[in-house]
């Protein structure tokens, strides 16, 4: 069984329970694991056991439902449910702040919440707690299986971006192990792979957590795709060598402007692809995009632990005790370095401003 075989995130059969890959263990081993508590949730998110931002968003949305299913087992009424059910909605979205999926999915499954308390108040059904209950499972499972749509939606636009025989650079994992299915950045990538393109893919090993080398060399590779992992400082000299065609990575959250949030280290190749004028372009599904805020200097930005550059991924210790640390997870990459945004719903290029509200006005093309 390959690792793509696995459900990135999904519910057990009784569906009180989500099952995620733990992804701080791979590729050394594929273990599943149960989370049933909002405790269990919030530090899974917290800990990027399951991390990557749509697979944030399923796992925010499949999480928030088990919790309401606990509350509704130990309230009588709709208001008791609702402000517990409130209470945990604000926990689990404290566990990270720059994905805007965790805020859109928990705002989603609100306002299904919310809806579903109007109806069970002005139409009284048998069980008015199991029928809102049953109004989540079905968002959650929505909100699952648009991202799925999507990213095929994203691989089919970006696919049209690539020649056989490209090579392509990525960063980071927005890969299958950061959504449901084909990943946002590695879509246009299987989608290739598949169709016989014969694609090179270089892949960022990124530090301080690794998530190209130990998520997307490994799930590309388990795809039997042609890929060559590389140290963060390296593309550079590849974009020189003419060995890059373009670059493809995901996004964390859009401002309005097209200025973005990913991992760190995406505004240094963004930079170099611009020197050596090889594409850059950022896949985005709608629900990475945040109008709400007007561009990339209101974005707030994951500050995480020193230890992750001084102590992990490594036998020992490798920077000294008690020296200072800067460990932002993402950085923002101004719009002024993008191509192209690639969405489910189209290509969006300058004036971004423009043409991404745009898109987000049109429908959803199903027949990319
Ligand atoms: O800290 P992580 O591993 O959650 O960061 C993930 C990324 O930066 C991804 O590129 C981004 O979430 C897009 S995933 C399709």
């Amino acid at each position: 069984m390959s690792i793509l075989d696995y459900e990135t995130v999904a519910l057990n059969e009784s569906r009180d329970a989500m099952r995620i890959i733990d992804q701080t263990l791979l590729p050394g081993r594929t273990e599943i694991i149960e989370l049933k508590t909002a405790q269990e949730i919030w530090d899974a998110i917290y800990l990027l056991k399951v991390r990557g931002a749509p697979a944030i968003g399923v796992a925010a949305g499949y999480g928030i439902y088990i919790l309401a299913k606990k509350i509704a087992d130990e309230v009588n009424s709709t208001d008791d449910f609702y402000a517990e059910y409130s209470r945990q909605s604000d926990y689990l979205n404290s566990a990270r702040p720059t994905a805007v999926n965790l805020s859109w999915a928990l705002k989603r499954m609100d306002g299904v919440c919310r809806e579903a308390i109007e109806h069970v108040k002005a139409s009284p059904v048998n069980n008015a707690l199991l029928y809102i209950v049953d109004r989540l499972y079905d968002e959650a499972a929505a909100i699952q299986q648009e991202d799925i749509d999507t990213c095929k939606q994203i691989g089919e636009y970006g696919l049209s971006l690539i020649k056989p025989g490209d090579g392509l650079l990525t960063h980071c994992n927005a890969g299958q192990l950061a959504t449901s299915r084909y990943g946002t950045a590695t879509a246009p990538m299987y989608l290739g792979h598949e169709r016989g393109y014969g694609l090179h893919i270089y892949c960022d090993e990124t530090r301080p957590l690794l998530q190209g080398a130990r998520l997307t060399a490994y799930e590309l590779q388990s795809a039997g795709m042609d890929v060559t992992l590389l140290c963060d400082n390296m593309s550079a000299s590849l974009m020189k060598q003419g060995k890059i065609n373009a670059v493809f990575v995901g996004c964390d959250r859009m401002a309005a402007n097209g200025d973005f949030a990913n991992k760190i280290g995406t505004l240094v190749v963004a930079t170099v692809a611009k020197r050596y004028g090889v594409p850059f372009y950022v896949c985005v599904p709608s629900s990475s995009i945040d109008m709400n805020t007007p561009d990339g200097d209101h974005i707030i930005i994951e500050q995480r632990p020193d230890k992750e550059v001084t102590e992990m991924w490594y036998n020992e210790r490798m920077a000294p005790e008690g020296v200072k640390v800067y460990n932002p997870a993402f950085d923002v990459t101004d719009h002024e370095l993008v191509t192209a945004v690639i969405t489910e719903r189209g290509i969006a290029r300058a004036p971004f401003n423009e043409s991404i509200s745009e898109l987000l006005s049109k429908p959803v093309d199903k027949g990319v």
